[in-house]
Order: structure tokens, then C-alpha cells, then sequence
């Protein structure tokens, strides 16, 4: 379901764009930077501060989520069911290991994963690569623009 490449964006840019549907059925989009595979059809992230995010999921589990590497400007759209392992549930025991790996202190922030069963994933490119431009060309101009802004 997830490719290598798939997982490895979201290994490296670990910041996901997560959209959720709202009890008046608007669409309600939110960052979470704390995003993880699981395995190949399973992806999560945890909640430290994100109560509207997590009222719709319990409401309507139907999500998608967008990850970027904004320098080659390729991206990746997931969409699944999310569902809600609170701590002290046997699943939150089993699986905040990860999470403390990776992130340490924050971790303990953490008081809900959402765990996404991966339904559908496709990549995503920037519409210059249409014309030919390459990853090296598109991480060269985006290396010296982002030095422009944090130089
Ligand atoms: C870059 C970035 C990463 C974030 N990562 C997380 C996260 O992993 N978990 C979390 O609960 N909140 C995270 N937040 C904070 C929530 O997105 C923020 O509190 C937001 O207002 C929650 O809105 P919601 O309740 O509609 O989800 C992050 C915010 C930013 C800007």
C-alpha cells in the first residue's frame, strides 16, 4: 500500500497536513509533525494539542493527510480511516515506544495516537517537473531560496 518511497517521505518530512470533516461537514485542515509509519498500510501521529482534529476523527474517521518535501517539491496525499488508541488502552501501550524513539520528552506530551489504515496513497509532483526540470535543479533553487528567508 505505501511504497518505500512513500514511507521514506514521510520518515524524512515528518510533518503531515491532516484533514478531517468537521460536525457541520466542512473540511477542517491541521499540521502534525509527528507522524510515523507503522507498517506498510499504517501511518500515525501523536495528539499533544489537537482537540478539533481529534472530536471530528471521533466523529467521522474518514481522513486525508498531505506530506511535502518542500525542496524537490514532491509530495505524497494518504487517505484512511483514523482511529483514536487513548493512553492507557493496551495499543497506546504497545505502539508509544516509537514515538519516545524518536521524539524523547515530547513523547510524553502525548496523550492520543491516531492510527491511520491507509486506504489510498499516491504521489505528488510540482507541475515544473512537467517540463524536465530534476530534483537536483528543483533542491538547488529552493536551498537558495530558503537561505534567502533564514539566511
Ligand atoms: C508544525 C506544527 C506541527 C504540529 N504538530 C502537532 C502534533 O504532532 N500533534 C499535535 O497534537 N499538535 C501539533 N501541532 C499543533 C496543532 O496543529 C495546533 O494545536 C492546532 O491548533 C490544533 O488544531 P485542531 O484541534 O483543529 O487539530 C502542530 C502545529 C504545527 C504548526
Amino acid at each position: 500500500m505505501l511504497t518505500d518511497s512513500a514511507k521514506a517521505l514521510i520518515a524524512t518530512f515528518p510533518l503531515g497536513f491532516v484533514a478531517t470533516v468537521t460536525a457541520e461537514g466542512r473540511p477542517a485542515v491541521s499540521p502534525k509533525g509527528t507522524f510515523l509509519v507503522l507498517d506498510d498500510a499504517t501511518i500515525g501521529f501523536g495528539n499533544i494539542r489537537s482537540p478539533g482534529t481529534l472530536a471530528n476523527v471521533g466523529r467521522t474517521p474518514h481522513v486525508e493527510v498531505n506530506f511535502i518535501d518542500q525542496w524537490k517539491r514532491k509530495g505524497l496525499r494518504v487517505r484512511g480511516a483514523a482511529r483514536i488508541a487513548a493512553k492507557g488502552s493496551g495499543e497506546f501501550a504497545a505502539q508509544i515506544g516509537l514515538w519516545q524513539a524518536k521524539w524523547g520528552d515530547l513523547a510524553g506530551r502525548i496523550t492520543d495516537l491516531v492510527l491511520i489504515d491507509v486506504e489510498a496513497a499516491s504521489e505528488m509532483t510540482t507541475p515544473p517537473y512537467d517540463d524536465g526540470i530534476t530534483e537536483e535543479a528543483m533542491i538547488a533553487a529552493y536551498k537558495s531560496k530558503f537561505a534567502e528567508i533564514y539566511p
